[in-house]
């Protein structure tokens, strides 16, 4: 009912969105990486974009197109995420729903990694990332609403709420990623909204309408 008409509730606000994967190279021809296809990202810097916000999307490598109507700087690493992340800085809002690597490698080789008959695998040191939320979260230009993602298997609203305490966040956008939900790459998603006063289950819904729900919400928010 706020939004009819074409209203946009955001113009004048800056948003950065993280979305996608990062790769972490191991050489210049291997990567760790998570499970992500940026599509829940993208869906809410679009979402933002449509309510008249000025949107920063930092994406890590996918294969969906950049959405319309947002600036993109691509990365790779976690690194150049955060990076690309504290350079967007001020913001009225930071949505991170980037699934970034935990960890990377150390001293990635600057040389393809040769298999050695005979010899054992090659051992992996890794270093652990930078968290950008958490970054965020307690930054000196810290955006009045710090959103992040937690992608769960188990006691879902518990470790969402964990999450919001230790990164500084307003709202915590749990998921049960199990994978007999097919969450991972589908397009429609199942979120619990937490916030510091509690806990709201959202249906199964497109990934679109969930990003359109969390813009309406944040536009309500920024109003306040
Ligand atoms: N996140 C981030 N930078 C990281 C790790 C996570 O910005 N290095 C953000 C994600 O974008 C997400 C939120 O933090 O918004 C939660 O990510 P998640 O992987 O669920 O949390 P972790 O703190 O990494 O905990 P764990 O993976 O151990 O569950
Ligand atoms: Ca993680």
């Amino acid at each position: 009912e706020l939004l009819k008409g074409g209203q946009r509730p955001l113009a004048g606000r800056k948003a950065i969105v993280t979305s996608g994967p990062t790769h972490e190279p191991i050489d210049p021809v291997r990567y760790i990486a998570n499970r992500s296809s940026g599509k829940q990202g993208h869906a809410i810097a679009a979402a933002l974009a449509k309510l008249g916000a000025e949107v920063t999307l930092v994406s890590g490598p996918v294969t969906i197109p950049d959405p319309a109507g947002v600036r993109v700087v691509h990365v790779e690493r976690a690194e150049e995420m955060r990076d690309a992340v504290l350079a967007a800085l001020p913001a009225d809002v930071a949505v991170m729903v980037a699934a970034v690597a935990d960890w990377r490698v150390a001293s990635a080789a600057g040389n393809k990694i040769k298999k050695k008959p005979g010899e054992a695998p090659p051992p992996l040191q890794l270093a652990e990332n930078p968290d950008i939320l958490k970054t965020i979260g307690h930054h000196p230009s810290r955006p009045k609403l710090v959103i992040g993602f937690a992608a769960e298997t188990e006691n879902v609203a518990e470790n969402g709420r964990a999450k919001l305490e230790r990164k500084g966040a307003d709202y915590i956008l749990a998921n049960d990623v199990s994978p007999a939900t097919g969450i991972m790459g589908g397009d429609r998603n199942r979120v619990k909204l937490i916030g510091r006063n509690g806990v709201e289950d959202w249906p199964d819904m497109d990934k679109e309408d969930v990003a359109a729900k969390l813009a309406a919400r944040i536009a309500e928010a920024l109003s306040r």
